[in-house]
């Protein structure tokens, strides 16, 4: 098998990856250089399609401050999140969003040459960065990949999928196994820092918001080498996505609409908010979604509706125009026309365990972005905290690794070449029909591990999971990129519901119909691949 070593190794291209390799390479000098793997073309990530923005605490925002934005995110997470994590990344916000303008991202500014700050559900305040109004993601993006494509210390690898970490039997990450699409072949990288940045799991939901990468591969790859895995059944369904039947992959409707004044409406026009929170379209993201989901069901309808034609017209088309662009694509003229909208599967707060500087319980292995589970997020995300987040642990993750030594691992002990010969060996050519194996686990999970949970249902999942990995007959080493995406799907969703199942409590975005309150003593659930150390923390 071919192999090259490496200083750093990240794995993603979205913006935890791509800024991560940049600050890397801009405070550390490396002697191997930085190798940035992607499994489809650079960028392609949930990160290129965030919409709303990134929070911001920024000094020039004269009435913010940090402590009200850690009261809005504690508010938001129902009593999971971390306060010094979360008081930290409030506090180096300031720092990172300079930085990334110095990288070329042009936040969206008035006539005045203020930055136009907007608000999102459980906002106290107006901190919301944007850019090109509602295309945030994509200028974030395109901006760090430029200086990224630029800079000789980057190697870029694309259509390349990490499939396997290599970890010693003193548990210490060595590197990793790719999969070349292109090629065919797998190749060995050895180094001393491998980074997960690889996002989050909305693929596992039949309907989301989340482009096709979003297959929960980090979770698989380092719930297999033995890492800490944290509060996986805090999975945040967005409100309002573009629900048109057609669509499973859903087009989202940002909060920032809501944030700017459009209302959701019933069937017949009526506002239904109220009746479920005093912010109303602004309460918490998990409330809004829960309360729609009911009117749905109290409706018999697949949706309700958002009302944006109440904003002042130039406003609404000069402040969201992908929206209103995609809309119109689909016959919608939201001027005009109140917007079908539904809940769709979102984001996960959950995650690989990790510090904010990404250091995971495996020591060489690092994780940041959505992957990581640092606690910032608790039960339920704050808006626009993602981006922040992403951000801030690549800048921290750079600034740790240049307290480290980089040099290329020496101990390649047996254990590492057994996990070699495993992908070395060849394996029987059972043609699996992969896209119909991946919609019967997105539909188990939308509607037995979904908005609304209860053991029963989740007991059925458990089970047909189990027939469905047992039906898959490989030892993981697969044949191609979809059937390592179906293995890493059935992996995610089998932890999930295992923690759904052993959180007897509704909390945040974790909604159980059989134990409706929260339980007071909650703590953060945890479970790891050795069973007879799993740890399952939840009463
Ligand atoms: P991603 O951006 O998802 O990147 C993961 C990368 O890893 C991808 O390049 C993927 O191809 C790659 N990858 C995955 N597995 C492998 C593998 N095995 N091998 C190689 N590569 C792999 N958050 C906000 O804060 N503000 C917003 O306005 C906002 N809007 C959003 C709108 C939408 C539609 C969505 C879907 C999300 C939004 N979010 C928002 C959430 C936020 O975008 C994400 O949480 C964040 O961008 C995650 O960044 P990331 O770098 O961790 O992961
Ligand atoms: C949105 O624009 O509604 C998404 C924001 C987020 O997920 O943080």
């Amino acid at each position: 098998m071919k192999h090259s070593e490496y200083s750093v190794v990240i794995i993603g291209s979205g913006a935890a990856g791509l800024y991560a390799a940049l600050k890397l390479s801009q405070e550390i000098s490396l002697p191997d250089g930085i190798l940035l793997i992607t499994k489809s073309t650079l960028g392609e990530s949930n990160s290129k399609y965030a919409q709303g923005g990134i929070v911001g605490v920024l000094h020039q925002n004269l009435g913010d401050t940090t402590e009200a934005h850690v009261i809005d995110t504690l508010k938001a997470g129902a009593g999971l999140s971390d306060k010094c994590v979360t008081k930290y990344i409030s506090e180096i916000s300031d720092t990172v969003i300079n930085d990334l303008i110095n990288f070329g991202v042009n936040f969206d500014k008035n006539p005045k040459g203020e930055f136009n700050f907007t608000l999102e559900a459980a906002h106290s305040f107006r901190r919301i960065l944007h850019v090109g109004g509602d295309a945030t993601g994509r200028e974030i993006i395109k901006s760090l990949i430029k200086k990224v494509q630029e800079d000789s210390n980057i190697t870029i690898l694309e259509n390349s999928m990490a499939v396997e970490l290599l970890v010693n039997s003193d548990s210490v990450c060595k590197g990793l196994i790719l999969y070349n699409e292109l090629t065919n072949e797998h190749e060995i990288v050895y180094t001393s820092a491998t980074v997960l940045a690889t996002g989050g799991v909305g693929q596992l939901y039949k309907y989301t918001t989340n482009p096709d990468c979003t297959t929960g591969d980090g979770i698989d790859l380092a719930y297999n080498a033995g890492a800490v895995i944290q509060d996986l059944e805090f999975i945040q369904f967005h409100p309002t996505a573009l629900a048109l039947s057609s669509n499973k992959n859903r087009f989202l409707i940002s909060e920032a609409v809501r944030g700017e004044g459009a209302k959701l409406v019933d069937n017949t026009g009526n506002e239904f908010m109220s009746k479920y929170h005093d912010r109303r379209e602004l309460a918490p993201r998990d409330i809004v979604t829960r309360a729609i989901y009911n009117e749905m069901r109290l409706n018999k309808s697949p949706n309700m509706f958002l009302n944006a034609s109440i904003i002042e017209t130039s406003k609404l088309l000069s402040r969201f125009p992908t929206i209103s662009c995609k809309c119109k694509e689909n016959g919608i003229d939201i001027t005009k026309t109140p917007i079908p909208v539904a809940p769709a599967a979102h984001y996960s707060m959950g995650g690989v365990k990790a510090e904010v500087n990404g250091k995971t319980s495996i020591k060489g292995l690092y994780a940041i972005g959505e992957v990581a589970s640092t606690g910032l997020h608790g039960a339920n995300r704050l808006a626009s905290n993602s981006l922040l987040e992403c951000v801030v642990c690549a800048y921290e993750l750079a600034d740790h690794l240049s307290f480290t030594n980089l040099l290329p691992p020496k101990k390649i002990d047996k254990s590492i070449l057994e996990k070699i010969d495993l992908y070395n060996t060849p394996i029987n050519e059972i043609d699996y029909n992969i896209p119909n194996l991946k919609q019967d686990l997105k539909n188990i999970m939308w509607e037995k591990v979904g908005i609304i949970r209860n053991e029963k249902d989740l007991l059925e999942a458990k089970v047909l999971l189990k027939e469905c990995s047992k039906n898959f007959k490989r030892n993981r080493r697969c044949l191609n990129r979809e059937e390592y995406e179906y293995r890493n799907m059935l992996t995610a969703a089998t932890l999930i519901i295992d923690l759904a199942l052993n959180r007897k409590e509704s909390r945040g975005a974790h909604s159980r119909s059989d134990y409706i309150k929260p339980y007071e003593e909650a703590i953060h659930s945890n479970i790891i691949k050795d069973n007879s150390k799993e740890l399952l923390n939840v009463k």
